[in-house]
């Protein structure tokens, strides 16, 4: 059992980058992170927010400036070698051999790592089918599926079943059923006492995968909480109506309205988008879209959207996740997150908002 209790443990860590033109960038800036064993971890935050950067320093790739570490009970600056004999960490960028096949590729790392050659073989062949990739092991890795290779290198990344894995954004870039494959390869994993430290930039991931998520902004931990108490903050799914002219705005308002129960409806002129958090996602669409026929109200577009990482940005900050550039809620999207083309609503500061709710929202909202 490691001395704090926690598979993973950061307290104020700094990281800071030497910028080009002179000057210096703090990628972590007081980082605090408390990863608890045989849990999975969610590491959320949209692009630049420090997220490679913490998995860096904890694995041991990266020195830092500020602040303790540990990793499995052990101490990040002190003690690098046991550290790195205790973790795996793979990432975005998947380390494998294209030219070899998917069981070449696992003995090639178990040689990496010293196995002699015969534990090697049969590490590889455990992890092939710990990993659903029998039947694909004499395969060439460049005929693998995405989902496929991801599988294959976080099976790489458990040669030598670390403690404590690092995953750095793993679904990146993958279409949903390689989400999915790479979902089940990590669940399995915890299933099997690893405790994993995902990094993530997609809301629904840290809630499928995630016991606890750590809202990272900046080098800094803005929250942390279960997903569910995350979703409880932003708010459940939200329907959204765009009206075709400024003319039926009202009456999609007011359509909006009703199927809110008397929630918050968000409007904004600009964009004529109309927007409320429903209980029910299903009745709600039906509904609404009955009422705008009955009325003859011309409709753009009419959806259901789950709250994104935008919706927690906005909730948390007051802006999206826009990186670099203070925005206000109401200035559309933030830029580089989000797995799906539902960024650039305006979201309404919703009831029942925590203490934290920072959302400010230039766009109309009223009570229906
Ligand atoms: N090698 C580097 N040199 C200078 N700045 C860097 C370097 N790596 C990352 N950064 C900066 O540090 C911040 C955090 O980056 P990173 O940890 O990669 O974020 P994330 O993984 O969450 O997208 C960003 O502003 C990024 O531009
Ligand atoms: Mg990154």
């Amino acid at each position: 059992m490691p001395a704090s209790g926690h598979a993973v443990l950061t307290e104020g860590v700094v990281k800071r980058y030497r910028k080009k033109g002179g000057g210096e960038e703090r990628a972590l800036d007081g980082l605090d992170l408390a990863v608890s064993p045989g849990t999975v971890h969610g590491l959320l935050g949209p692009n630049g927010a420090g997220k490679t950067t913490a998995v860096r320093v904890l694995a041991t790739l990266l020195r830092f400036d500020g602040g303790r570490a540990e990793v499995a009970g052990l101490d990040v600056s002190r003690e690098p070698r046991r550290v790195r004999a205790r973790i795996g960490l793979a990432g975005q960028y998947a380390a494998v051999d294209e030219a070899l096949t998917g069981r070449q590729n696992l003995e090639m790392f178990g040689r990496l790592f010293h196995l002699g050659a015969r534990r090697a073989r049969l590490r590889a062949g455990e992890l092939l089918e710990r990993f659903g990739l029998v039947e694909a092991a004499d395969q060439g890795a460049e005929e693998y599926s995405g989902g496929m290779r991801r599988r294959l290198d976080l099976a790489a990344s458990m040669i030598l079943a670390p403690d404590v894995l690092f995953l750095d954004e793993p679904t990146t870039g993958l279409d949903p059923r390689g989400r999915g494959e790479v979902w089940d390869a990590v669940r399995a994993l915890v299933a099997g006492g690893t405790t994993v430290l995902l990094t993530t930039q997609y809301l629904d991931e840290a809630d499928r995968l995630a016991h606890r998520v750590t809202v990272i902004d900046r080098g800094r931990a803005i929250a942390d909480a279960t997903p569910d108490e995350l979703k409880d903050r932003v708010g459940g799914d939200r329907i959204e109506v765009v009206a075709a002219d400024a003319s039926g705005l009202a009456a999609v308002e007011r359509a909006v309205g009703r199927a809110a129960g008397g929630g918050l409806v968000v409007t904004d002129p600009l964009t004529r988008r109309v927007h409320a958090q429903v209980a029910d996602r299903v009745a709600a669409l039906t509904r609404v879209a009955g009422d705008l026929q009955d009325e003859g109200v011309a409709v753009e577009d009419i959806g259901l959207r789950r709250p994104s990482l935008d919706d927690v940005f906005l909730r948390l900050t007051g802006r999206g996740t826009g990186g670099d550039t203070e925005r206000g809620a109401d200035c559309g999207p933030g830029a580089g997150s989000g797995p799906r083309a539902d960024r650039g609503a305006a979201s309404g500061s919703g009831r029942g908002a925590g203490p934290d709710a920072g959302a400010r929202d230039a766009s109309k909202a009223v009570a229906a």
